[in-house]
């Protein structure tokens, strides 16, 4: 074994400790609260990245959260990888429901448990011990590396979106290496290659001027919780076609190849079923589950809230009714368009009883990443070495937006080498890492910067 994997395997309790650290910190970047949190985050980054000795360390301000910035170039004539995770995390709540404090990160069964300890505090800092590795064991690392990390991933990356076009030089690299998927199945590594993109939106339905006496009004006024709910219904079909006119019309569809793919990859449907405490699956005619949950475009209400919700009855004819709409994305949908053709489509089903109003949230564009990369090979074969597992190659249904815009700002390829797991519950209560995923991820990624340059040539 070299000098670098023995570091890693006799250093281990140690990274663990700082990591626990760094979960010890709410950076929830939705809450405007824990900006505070959010900045001790980097700062703490910040410590970690100025031991390794690289030639830069530098914290940019941004009009949000600050962007963690280091660099260590010292070959002119060997692949730059640009590393990228986010330190920013989703809120805890609810906090009732997490048999641990969220920001408390506790050990069960080979787990850490705390929020972030997947996505993505944990599967990121693998990177940046698979680089301590070279530089305090004494071996000179392969290739260049840059990283970025930053701390709003979880609120659409309004920061980093404009900072990579004004910073294109200082971020110039072969390929980019993000861990912040998941992996296939347990202790079945897998390479993603594609991301689903985002829309999310939100409706308000306004009824009367205030909370009518539903026996008084009800029957001769409008109400917008059931307004609400006849327009959320009219806008899938019986086989779970989206009815938004121009909603497919930019879907690339899936070639035969791609469904082939798909085929070849272990699922096991009563499993899936059984994981959820579901009694039947759902979705589109015509595609598989894994096709349905990575390959295909979706609408799912987010949150919706009218009217009497606390307990017993109260007899009322809500003023108001809202809801959060999001739309997952595929290549070549737009965000932007998306977002302009379901607003028309909700004013056009709403009735002239009420005023419905739609406005939009962060979003994110979709990607895939091309499979002939030499990046991809490194990177399947740094995982079988260290999983000693063949590695699938699979698309998966969640978004990293800032994909699509390191393909088209800086044109490189970004290599989704996930270290996390589906059950990892990330943005749900008990989230957790498998500390063998974590020291497995840190070794797999000393493995990557390793064996690169071969593929490079
Ligand atoms: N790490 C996730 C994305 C992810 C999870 C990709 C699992 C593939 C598999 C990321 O932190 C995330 O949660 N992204 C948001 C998008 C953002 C615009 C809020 C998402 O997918 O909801
Ligand atoms: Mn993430
Ligand atoms: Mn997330």
């Amino acid at each position: 074994m070299s000098k670098t994997q023995d570091y890693i395997d006799q250093h281990i309790d140690r990274f663990l400790t700082e990591l626990f650290e760094l979960l010890r910190i709410p950076s929830i970047s939705t809450d405007s609260d824990k900006k505070g949190e959010v900045e001790k985050a980097a700062h703490y980054l910040i410590n970690q990245l100025e031991d390794l000795e690289l030639d830069t360390v530098k914290k940019f301000e941004t009009a949000g959260n600050p962007i963690v910035y280091a660099e260590y170039c010292p070959h002119e004539d060997k692949p730059t990888v640009l590393i990228y995770g986010h330190y920013d995390v989703q809120p805890s709540d609810p906090d009732e429901l997490w048999n641990s404090p969220a920001f408390e990160p506790t050990v069960r069964d080979g787990n850490i448990y705390a929020r972030g300890s997947s996505d993505d505090k944990g599967q990121s800092y693998t990177h940046i011990k698979a680089v301590e590795a070279f530089r305090k064991s004494g071996t000179e690392l392969p290739v260049n590396v840059k990283f970025i990390l930053e701390g709003e991933e979880e609120i659409g990356s309004p920061s980093l979106i404009p900072f990579i076009e004004e910073h294109k030089d200082l971020l110039s690299c072969d390929m980019v290496l993000i861990s912040d998927t998941a992996m296939f199945a347990e202790d079945q590594p897998s390479i993603t290659y594609g991301l689903r993109g985002l829309a999310y939106m939100e409706v308000e339905v306004v009824g009367p001027n205030r909370d009518l006496h539903s026996g008084v009004y009800g029957g001769a006024v409008e109400n917008p919780v059931n307004v609400l709910c006849e327009i959320i219904a009219k806008l899938k079909d019986e086989n779970g076609v989206i009815q938004i006119p121009g909603f497919y019309d930019k879907v690339i569809a899936l070639t035969k190849a791609d469904r082939d793919a798909y085929k070849q990859l272990p699922f096991d449907e009563e499993e899936y079923k059984k994981s959820l405490d579901i009694k039947a699956v759902h979705g589109e005619k015509g595609y598989s589950i894994l096709e349905r949950a990575s390959a295909r475009p979706t609408l799912d209400v987010n949150g919706i809230w009218g009217g009497y919700t606390k307990e017993g009855a109260k007899t009322v004819l809500p003023s108001k009714a809202n809801a959060k709409i999001s739309m997952r994305l595929v290549p070549d949908q737009d965000p932007k368009d998306i977002a302009e053709i379901f607003t028309k489509h909700i004013q056009s089903l709403a009735p002239d009883t009420v005023t419905v109003k739609v406005s939009e949230h962060h979003g994110g564009q979709p990607s895939v990443t091309d499979l002939d990369f030499y990046g991809l090979k490194a990177g399947a074969q740094a995982f079988e070495d260290i999983y000693n597992k063949e590695v699938l190659f699979s698309r998966e249904g969640g978004s990293i937006p800032i994909v699509s815009d390191f393909k088209r700002v800086l044109g490189v390829e970004s290599i989704l080498m996930g270290f996390g797991l589906t059950s990892d519950a990330i943005h749900s209560p008990n989230e957790k890492f498998a500390i063998k995923d974590f020291h497995r991820g840190i070794k797999t990624s000393a493995r990557f910067l390793e064996i690169l340059p071969e593929y490079a040539e």
